[in-house]
């Protein structure tokens, strides 16, 4: 078969029919996690102003760099593509005064985000995401918290042998030093690096941290880690996260190569990856804290942490490990229709079934009762309506118990009370 004319986009996908249970499975998981925990719903748009993205998630990152999808209106505005939520729902929360409210603002989302990325497997240009914010509270208990939450939820899942990444990468007080420190080890180095890295020593040394070329990654073997550089407020920060999730008994390593690709965090930085060894190394879900970014926007000191997590990777992981799905609505009853006057009465009989709360199969283009047989049989209903000429012009309908093969015949107007009577039969 040659190529249809027009395809999705690169690194876009259809969310085909038999793929809709996961999405469905995976919102309930988070709604429900997420409303125990007193988070409210919240949705911002695809498209937010193209500054909002270079002021929080920083200009010298990849994503503002290389990764964003734009587009100037008609009326001027440069737009992007939203490549992720946690800016637009900091903007939301300045821009609706939700600083009066009592604090911290809890927040939770599950949408489409964009990313201009090298398409490959678990990385798309459209993708999905779910996320959880918590905006107006410094305490460490909500860091865990958020990690607790996308941890629960990926269980929830049935996900298996997950594992936190975390790490802290200080605050304003300690990070510059810490950075003046690397920066120096780096321009030591700067000839054993890739060329990316080479320039990001001016730009973003921290980012260096998390290259994936092997010349870096030797490299990086020998470089300082912020953990050694943290002012005792962020220290206390740090070993109070990690003292919760020992409480929580939720498996963590301490990783000093985490940095994270956005340029908001402060403190906390986690991921939760899988440990299949194909997954390695692949983020189911990333967050931390962004105590600054409210600042950047333009609002006040507000202390904020959160978390979001990839949905076609969770989906990916779902199905290696095999969690079972939900069946479809299977229906219990079927309707058969045969003649012109029954043909005509059938979408009605049918209405009032719905409304009465059946799950009725139906087989409207054929008008063989051979044929419409045929298809209730292989959907293995326990009931089949038969609605013959005969019957209509009498009012009357058949219905066939297909467990003891009896048939009845019932006055319409009866059809929900008998039907109801007919499937408690054993
Ligand atoms: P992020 O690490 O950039 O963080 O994305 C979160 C998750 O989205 C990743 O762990 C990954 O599972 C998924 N993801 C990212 N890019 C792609 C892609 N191109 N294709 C498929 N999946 C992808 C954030 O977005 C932050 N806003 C998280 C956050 C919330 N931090 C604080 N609050």
């Amino acid at each position: 078969m040659s190529k249809p004319k027009f395809q999705t986009p690169t690194g876009m996908h259809d969310i085909l029919p038999h793929n809709q249970a996961y999405y469905d499975k995976i919102y309930d998981a988070i709604k429900k996690v997420s409303s125990f925990y007193d988070f409210e719903k919240i949705d911002t748009p695809i498209l937010e102003d193209f500054n909002l993205f270079t002021r929080s998630i920083g200009e010298n990152t990849d994503i503002v760099e290389k990764e964003m999808f734009t587009l100037r209106t008609k009326g001027k505005d440069f737009l992007a593509l939203r490549p992720e939520g946690t800016a637009p729902i900091m903007r939301s929360y300045i821009e609706n005064g939700f600083v009066s409210l009592p604090q911290p603002v809890r927040l939770w989302y599950f949408g489409p985000f964009f990313r201009y990325e090298k398409p490959q497997s678990g990385r798309f240009r459209q993708f999905h995401q779910f996320g959880i914010e918590i905006i107006g509270e410094k305490d460490a208990i909500v860091d865990a918290q958020s990690i607790l939450i996308m941890y629960s939820v990926l269980q929830e899942l049935g996900l298996k042998n997950i594992i936190v990444k975390i790490n802290s990468i200080g605050d304003d007080k300690c990070r510059p030093i810490y950075r003046k420190e690397l920066v120096k080890y780096l321009r030591e180095k700067k000839s054993s690096l890739c060329s990316d890295c080479q320039k990001r020593i001016k730009t973003n040394p921290l980012r260096v941290l998390d290259c994936k070329n092997d010349k870096c990654k030797e490299v990086l073997l020998g470089a300082p880690q912020s953990v050694d550089y943290l002012c005792d407020e962020c220290k206390k920060h740090l070993k109070d996260v990690l003292e919760y999730l020992d409480e929580l008994k939720i498996p963590y390593c301490l990783d000093s190569k985490l940095v994270r690709g956005l340029d908001y965090y402060t403190r906390t930085v986690f991921e939760i990856e899988s440990t299949r060894e194909e997954s390695c190394g692949v983020a189911l879900a990333g967050g931390g804290r962004y105590d600054n970014l409210a600042k950047a926007l333009g609002g006040g000191e507000i202390d904020a942490c959160g978390a979001a997590a990839g949905i076609e990777r969770i989906i990916g992981e779902m199905k290696e490990n095999k969690v079972k799905m939900p069946l479809g609505q299977v229906p219990e009853v079927f309707f058969t229709q045969i003649g012109p006057l029954a043909k005509k009465k059938s979408l009605s009989t049918l209405e009032e079934l719905r409304k009465a709360g059946f799950q009725v199969g139906e087989s409207f283009g054929k008008d063989g009762l051979k044929a419409q047989l045929g298809k209730a049989s292989r959907l293995g209903v326990k009931a089949v309506l038969i609605l013959g000429q005969k019957e209509a012009l009498n009012d009357k309908i058949l219905i066939r118990n297909m467990q003891t093969s009896k048939q009845v015949e019932v006055n319409q107007k009866d059809i929900v009370k008998e039907l109801k009577q007919i499937l408690k039969e054993k």
